[in-house]
């Protein structure tokens, strides 16, 4: 059914405050009404409608939540309110005496609220007539990186804000934090492709609040928790300003409390110290503020944090136990990971019998010993990492570890690249668990998702001889399959349908199923289509390589050498032999390649996109966006009040100027 512009425009205006509620409802106030389907079917309604009629969406589009937008670098802003910090203590008598200071300035008469303290990455959220306007974090304190794009993916910030008694135009602060499901889900993905893993949630968030692609930060699942107001406001107090914040739509943490006094706070304190773990997100303390205003004002400012609250940390649990032994595993890339076995020990309410050594450095650096007695700790760390040795029990007999110099599996000697952490198996084609490694990730779900190829299969026909590499497995033949122990006819004509199925497996996800080093799959997604093709990504240079979305140096390089590889030209040509997609589906894509060999230059203000916004079109058509005009350039597209200089050039270059509703047509 064709909507008249009038229809169009009262629908999205429906629509739009109806999924917003229902957001609402499900992330802040998690007391969903309506099912994921039914809300799926509100949001791709009002997904198709916008755009078909871009101009009535609305600044508080619940379509801002799914992402797209590109930021290639962040512009750099000045805060408003200069961004503070707040002391710090681990320790109870300074406690008091902070309190005693709080007593010596303005008397007896005061009560303090304790709240948790986020381990997250502060932003600065800034509203004008009630619609978020701008996201900045902290920066050095006066200067900050301007995310709005990416924290607009953030479901329980609010784009728009409930009720009416809030300033034309305010600040709020908080947190952005990362819970702890999805931390170890993401770093699970990063080991996956050889990255390092991020160490706690709270560098795991700092770093989805960086991607380049807001798409990919609307599926990591960052939230929001706020705690201070700026502007003008009437509030005589913080708790009475929270409570306006979460009236207004902003998630709150209900875990906050008024004390009385100190022994109050303390109890507090206590109660989070057991409690914390039980929490979806890390904490990493206590932060304790004068909840009067005006007493705020009184005791002002230091140069670096208010006189009116403070941040008691938690020590990190620790616990001591034995080292039994340290083993060596050898991941798919060949990286060599140190474990410490433990005599296994209470810690924070789980028992930990392994720790995490990172690298021979590492190592070095603790003097570590079989026999020794350790301590561990678990921080905002979630993985458990040995921090220290207890020197006083060492064993008489015991003497230095030394770093294992061949592979644990294959025997082949180990190689460490200048400037790298991490010891690598450079057996690629004869290492076990590198071949094995590789053929799981291949026919793992998210890549070419071949049931019945689980890793215990893989282990048998890799120990058998049946398999050596991926490409093996499109040779796997039936009667020798038959041969094997646990599989019967049923079990091995289910593999052979599944394997013969994965031949219909889309170019992005053969891209990341083959395992290019730092290639997620978001990725790979990101460079399939903005390359077509593998024959394109092939013969791409850095300088090509670096302009795809999300693809920096290190990606770049990484898949420069890949596909120089000859092993991977190998494996490559038999992949394509056996029948898999290297292109992109060009109907599923219709129009991908329309601004195919044609490069823009964007230079204006438009009025149906965001300069953003032209440029993904431009590179999910196959264009490339260029900042300079050149001889080169084959458009440069030209909005309102840009600069003259870009425009004399073109002109001067015979470059050929159009306009934003020309573009469009151009990819209609
Ligand atoms: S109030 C003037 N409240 O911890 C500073 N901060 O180590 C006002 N943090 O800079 C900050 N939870 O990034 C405040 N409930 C909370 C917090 C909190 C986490 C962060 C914040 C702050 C840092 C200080």
């Amino acid at each position: 059914m064709t909507l008249t512009p009038e229809q169009a425009e009262k629908r999205i205006l429906q629509l739009t405050e109806e999924i917003n509620h229902h957001n609402f409802l499900y992330y802040t106030q998690t007391q969903p009404v309506i099912s994921d389907y039914e809300f799926d079917k509100l949001l791709e309604e009002l997904i198709h409608i916008e755009k078909e009629f871009p101009q009535f969406a609305q600044p508080d589009s619940p379509t801002q939540r799914v992402g797209g937008q590109i930021t290639k670098e962040f512009e750099t802003v000045e805060h408003t309110y200069p961004m503070m910090s707040l002391s710090n203590t681990y320790s109870e008598p300074e406690l008091r005496e902070f309190d005693e200071r709080i007593k010596k300035a303005i008397g007896e008469n005061y009560e303090y609220v304790c709240e948790l303290k986020f381990d997250g990455v502060a932003i600065g959220l800034t509203y004008k007539d009630g619609i978020l306007n701008r996201a900045v974090t902290r920066g050095d304190g006066v200067r900050g990186d301007n995310v709005t794009a990416n924290v607009k993916t953030i479901r329980t910030i609010p784009l728009k804000l409930k009720g009416k008694n809030y300033p034309q135009e305010f600040e709020i602060r908080g947190e952005i934090i990362l819970d702890k499901k999805s931390f170890e889900r993401i770093n699970a993905e990063r080991i996956d492709i050889g990255e390092t893993p991020f160490a706690n949630p709270r560098n795991s968030a700092a770093g989805t609040l960086k991607l380049q692609d807001s798409s990919i930060v609307s599926r990591r699942k960052l939230d929001c928790y706020l705690y201070a107001l700026y502007g003008n406001f009437e509030f005589s107090s913080h708790q009475e300003a929270l409570q306006h914040a979460a009236s207004w739509g902003f998630k709150i943490s209900s875990h906050y409390r008024v004390c009385k006094n100190m022994n109050e706070v303390l109890k507090f304190i206590h109660e989070w110290d057991d409690k914390r773990e039980e929490l979806e997100f890390a904490i990493d303390g206590i932060v304790i503020k004068i909840n009067d205003f005006n007493q705020q004002r009184e005791l002002g400012f230091t140069a670096k944090s208010p006189r009116w609250a403070i941040a008691y940390k938690y020590k990190a649990q620790s616990a001591a136990t034995l080292l039994n032994s340290v083993v060596y595993q050898v991941g798919r890339t060949g990286a060599i990971t140190p474990v410490a076995n433990l005599e296994p020990v209470l810690l924070a309410g789980t028992v930990v019998k392994r720790a995490s050594l990172h690298n021979a450095d590492q190592i070095e650096k603790l003097d570590l010993r079989v026999g020794d007695t350790v301590f561990v700790e678990k921080g905002g760390e979630i993985i458990p990492k040995i921090t220290a040795v207890d020197l006083d029990k060492r064993p008489e007999n015991s003497h230095k570890l030394k770093y294992i110099t061949h592979c644990p599996e294959c025997g082949t000697s180990l190689i460490r690249k200048e400037g790298e952490a991490l010891h690598y198996c450079p057996n690629e084609e004869g290492c076990p668990p590198q071949i094995k490694g590789r053929i799981v990730h291949f026919t793992s779900r998210k890549a070419m998702n071949i049931e019945g190829l689980g890793s215990e299969t893989i282990d048998l026909l890799v120990n058998e001889g049946l398999l050596h590499d991926v490409a093996g497995i499109y040779h796997l033949q039936k009667e020798k399959l038959l041969q094997l122990e646990r599989m019967g006819e049923k079990s091995v004509n289910n593999l052979l349908e599944a394997i013969e199925l994965s031949k219909a497996v889309p170019f992005e996800r053969v891209l990341f199923a083959i395992g290019i080093r730092f290639v997620g799959d978001t990725v790979a997604k990101k460079i399939a289509r903005y390359f077509g093709s593998y024959q394109k990504l092939e013969i791409a240079e850095m300088e090509e390589l670096q302009q795809a979305p999300e693809v920096g140096e290190v990606i770049a390089q990484s898949v420069f050498n890949f596909v120089r590889d000859t092993k991977n030209k190998k494996m490559m040509t038999q992949l394509a032999e056996a029948g898999l997609k290297l292109e992109i589906d060009a109907k599923k894509y219709s129009g991908v390649n329309k601004l195919a060999g044609l490069s823009f230059v964007i230079t204006g203000v438009f009025e149906k996109h965001s300069r953003d916004e032209l440029k993904d079109m431009i590179e999910v058509n196959g264009g490339k966006n260029v900042s300079g005009v050149s001889a080169k350039t084959s458009y440069l597209l030209a909005g309102n009040d840009g600069g003259t200089s870009k425009l004399e050039k073109a002109e001067k270059l015979k470059i050929k100027i159009i306009s934003e509703e020309e573009f469009l047509k151009m990819i209609e």
